[in-house]
């Protein structure tokens, strides 16, 4: 049987701007390239899972604007079941500005808009409980998501945190709640104080002070460098897959939402899932934009 993922999570209308590097304070810099695309960690981790099959419903909110029915309409064209994407009238539809450098790296700027004016009230109790896994990032309001999880954990439901960006502490509450946790180096920084490297033994010092922190299985994404998993019993270094990077946008969402997709119907085959998961946003990295980025089912089948 499919498997029912929520994505409790942001939707944002991206403005990738192209740029041989970034601009200096009071510099004046032109553009190599300037386009739109639908983006939004929750959206982008959500269309992941849904190409990948996954049966995904979205709980998050637009405004009411042209921006919101652009959102709207690609959860729906990618099969995401939208009965709980509430529109907010009060405010614009979340929005990133997303400097691109063109070696294929970004910073990202976000405008919360409807994303940060959720509320509890916005959860549908019965949509969560009814799910195999559940997802969250840290684009929408912290009590938001500590509620979700909550309610998820006390029905079983797995329950999936994407900490980014690393805005919020990682608070015993919300960890108790929360069966694995995926930071990626910036935010695994970020959360534990510890710079991260590529190096083991770092990766080690940082799973152990996430672990402190209550986690109990994380995966470090750490971009060309794969990712560095924990999954209670073991830690291993899964390897990258070997492409050149043209927009590393939604690389880390199509990782998650891919994972979620495998781990959805084996939360044990942390192995599996992992290496899909990897092949997945490795596809993503060598196209531009975010939503339109992420592969299909087929499209990692046929990759290898
Ligand atoms: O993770 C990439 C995403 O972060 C972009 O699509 C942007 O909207 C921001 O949410
Ligand atoms: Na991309």
């Amino acid at each position: 049987m499919t498997k029912k993922i929520v994505v409790l999570g942001s939707l944002n209308v991206d403005s990738i701007m192209k740029m041989p590097r970034m601009p200096l304070v009071g510099e004046t810099m032109a553009l190599t390239n300037v386009t739109t695309a639908p983006g939004g960690k929750g959206a982008n981790q959500a269309v992941a899972a849904a190409r990948q099959g996954a049966d995904v419903s979205f709980i998050g909110a637009i405004g009411n604007d042209a921006n919101g029915q652009f959102m709207r309409a690609t959860l729906v064209n990618n099969g995401v079941n939208v009965d709980q994407l509430k529109t907010n009238g009060d405010v614009p539809t979340g929005s990133a500005f997303i400097m691109l450098q063109d070696d294929g790296a970004n910073t990202i700027l976000i405008h919360g808009g409807a994303n940060q004016a959720l509320t509890t009230a916005d959860l549908d109790r019965d949509l969560i409980i009814d799910a195999d896994l559940i997802i969250a990032q840290f684009e929408v309001p912290y009590a938001v998501i500590l509620a979700a999880f909550e309610l998820a954990h006390n029905h079983h439901v797995q329950t999936v945190l994407n900490p980014a960006p690393a805005v919020y502490e990682l608070t015993p509450e919300l960890m108790a709640v929360t069966d694995i946790i995926l930071p990626n180096e910036t935010e695994a920084q970020l959360l534990t104080g510890i710079e991260v490297v590529n190096d083991e033994g770092v990766l080690n010092r940082v799973t152990d002070a996430l672990q402190a922190k209550g986690a109990k299985r994380s995966i470090i994404t750490l971009g060309a460098a794969g990712s560095f998993v924990a999954d209670g019993q073991r830690r291993w270094w899964a390897q990258p897959e070997k492409v050149v990077a043209q927009d590393t946008t939604a690389a880390g969402d199509t990782f998650i939402g891919t994972l979620a997709s495998v781990i959805a119907s084996d939360f044990n085959n942390l192995d599996d899932a992992v290496k899909r998961a990897s092949i997945a946003s490795a596809i993503a990295v060598t196209r531009p934009g975010a939503i339109p980025s992420i592969p299909t089912f087929d499209e990692v089948e046929a990759y290898s």
